[in-house]
Parts: C-alpha cells; sequence; structure tokens
C-alpha cells in the first residue's frame, strides 16, 4: 500500500519545481537535462502514489523553472570554481538536485535547508553528501551555526513568494551578518507577478495564496543586509529561449522587447554582500 506525503500546501511547492524539472528533462529539447528529477518524481508517485497530474503543470512553467534553476546553478559554480573553500546555503532546497548538477569542489561546505518534513523528505529520495538543515528559514538561530569565516553564496530558488511578510529580508540580514562575504542569487518576483501566483493552476491546485515580492532590483540594498545589487537577468531575453517549444517561444520573444513587461516574468537578480 503507498504512504501518502505529508506535506502542507507550502511545501508541497517542492513537488511542482522537481516535477517541472522532470518534464523538462524529457522534452525534445531540454533547457536544465536534470533526469535525476525525473527518477525522483517517478519514484515518489510509485512510493506514495502521489498524482502529479493534479499539479497542471504549463509549458511556461516547465521551461520557467528549468531556466531559473539553470542560470542560479550557474551563479553557484561560478562562485564554487572562484572559491573552493566556499559554503554554499539552498535556501527553501526542497527536493532540488542542485548539488549534482553543480558537482562542487570537495572542500566545499554545502548546507540544504528546509523544513523538518522537507528534509526527512530529502533523507529518503535525494541523498547526497550536503548538510541537511531542518529548520524554518525565518527563524532566527539556525544560521548562527553556518561557519562564519568562509566566502559563501546563498541561493534562494523559488521560496521569496511564500515567506510572509518582511520575513525575507529578515532571514537574508541574519545570514549576511553570519557570513562574511559572497553573493545572494534569486529569482526575484515582483509584486505583481507575487500576486498573480494565485490565480495560476498548479499554485491554485495547492490552494496557496499569500506571496510576496518586490519591483525594484535595488530595493534589497535597503534591507541592512550589506546587499549590493551585481545583475539582474531577464529571462525573456536569455539565448535558451530558442529551445521553448511554440507558441512559447515567439510569445516570449515578443515580451522579451519591454523590460517593464520582461520584469514581471522570471528575473534573476544577483548581490554582492
Ligand atoms: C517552490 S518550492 C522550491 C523548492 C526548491 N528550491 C526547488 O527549486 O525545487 C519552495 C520551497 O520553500 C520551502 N519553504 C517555504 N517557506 C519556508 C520556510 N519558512 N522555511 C523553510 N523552507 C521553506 C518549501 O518547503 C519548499 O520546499
Amino acid at each position: 500500500m503507498p504512504s501518502p506525503l505529508r506535506l502542507d500546501p507550502v511545501q508541497e511547492t517542492l513537488l511542482l519545481t522537481l516535477y517541472a524539472r522532470a518534464l523538462d528533462s524529457k522534452a525534445p529539447h531540454p533547457i536544465l537535462g536534470d533526469t535525476r528529477s525525473a527518477a525522483v518524481a517517478d519514484r515518489i508517485a510509485a512510493d506514495t502514489g502521489y498524482d502529479f497530474a493534479k499539479l497542471k503543470l504549463k509549458p511556461s512553467l516547465v521551461t520557467s523553472t528549468a531556466l531559473r534553476a539553470r542560470k542560479l546553478d550557474d551563479v553557484v559554480r561560478r562562485f564554487v570554481a572562484a572559491h573552493p573553500d566556499a559554503v554554499v546555503v539552498d535556501l527553501g532546497c526542497g527536493l532540488d538536485t542542485r548539488w549534482a548538477r553543480c558537482s562542487p569542489p570537495e572542500g566545499v561546505d554545502w548546507y540544504d535547508v528546509d523544513y523538518p518534513a522537507v528534509t526527512e523528505l530529502r533523507r529518503q529520495y535525494v541523498s547526497d553528501p550536503t548538510h541537511a538543515v531542518a529548520a524554518d528559514v525565518t527563524e532566527p538561530g539556525w544560521a548562527e551555526t553556518l561557519p562564519g569565516d568562509r566566502p559563501a553564496v546563498i541561493v534562494a530558488d523559488g521560496v521569496l513568494p511564500f515567506l510572509p511578510g518582511d520575513s525575507f529580508r529578515a532571514t537574508v540580514r541574519r545570514l549576511t551578518a553570519q557570513l562574511p562575504a559572497g553573493e545572494l542569487a534569486l529569482n526575484g518576483y515582483t509584486r505583481f507577478a507575487a500576486w498573480a501566483m494565485k490565480y495560476h493552476p498548479s499554485i491554485k491546485a495547492l490552494g496557496i495564496a499569500a506571496a510576496q515580492g518586490f519591483d525594484d532590483p535595488h530595493e534589497p540594498e535597503h534591507w541592512d543586509a550589506g546587499l549590493t545589487l551585481a545583475e539582474e537577468q531577464l529571462l525573456t531575453r536569455a539565448p535558451e529561449v530558442a529551445a521553448f517549444p511554440q507558441p512559447l517561444r515567439a510569445l516570449t520573444r515578443l515580451v522579451a522587447r519591454s523590460t517593464a513587461l520582461s520584469r514581471q516574468g522570471t528575473r534573476i537578480l544577483r548581490y554582492r554582500f
């Protein structure tokens, strides 16, 4: 008898991103090509009877999830190549297989942080040699356990909209107080994009309403976290759009002409601290 997954709706969003990467890996022209995500999703479906079809994933969510993961992987890869003694912190890691995709040098210490229920699931399905931190990222305490004397890259993939109020900035403030120097990279939702998420069929299927975002990419520079914007990448303009299926590719290229509209899509923000 399969035993059902016990995750709350916010935790369940990790299955959306996992399945998006799984579907991308099976596409004729994958953007991320993460076949391990497909294997993990297949095992979860077999073990728990989870119906991934209920998530109603559209091609736009599949491509945007795969593309943002690829761009955030690039940030991590570049950082660990330059700092082979680095610390990597994946905030709200879900069941992402980022460690394997980035294949960091041996001297890197990688921290995967998510709720205890998710950490337990990771133990069953993603056995990477990373440090599992079972915590609510918005709670004080856990960040102080990270090494405070090594360069660090913090990655937050698909997490910002689910952290209530100003808890994301408070979390970042605690992290940059603990970590001496490094980078923060995230997919930064605008307020409109975060608000509009609740009308997305996949988010609706999970019954999630609350969402956070910010418009001006310079806003985090005023969070008292020592952040300086290094880069804003608008993914409608990424070369990988050539691999999007039609008519999504044509639509994305149209949107790419407008910076304002492109900002409402997926953007990767990178900060130095
Ligand atoms: C959309 S999923 C993204 C998961 C992963 N980053 C990925 O790309 O597959 C959002 C993740 O954030 C986690 N999350 C949300 N709020 C959190 C919190 N307060 N503390 C820890 N994890 C949190 C959820 O449990 C979930 O795993």
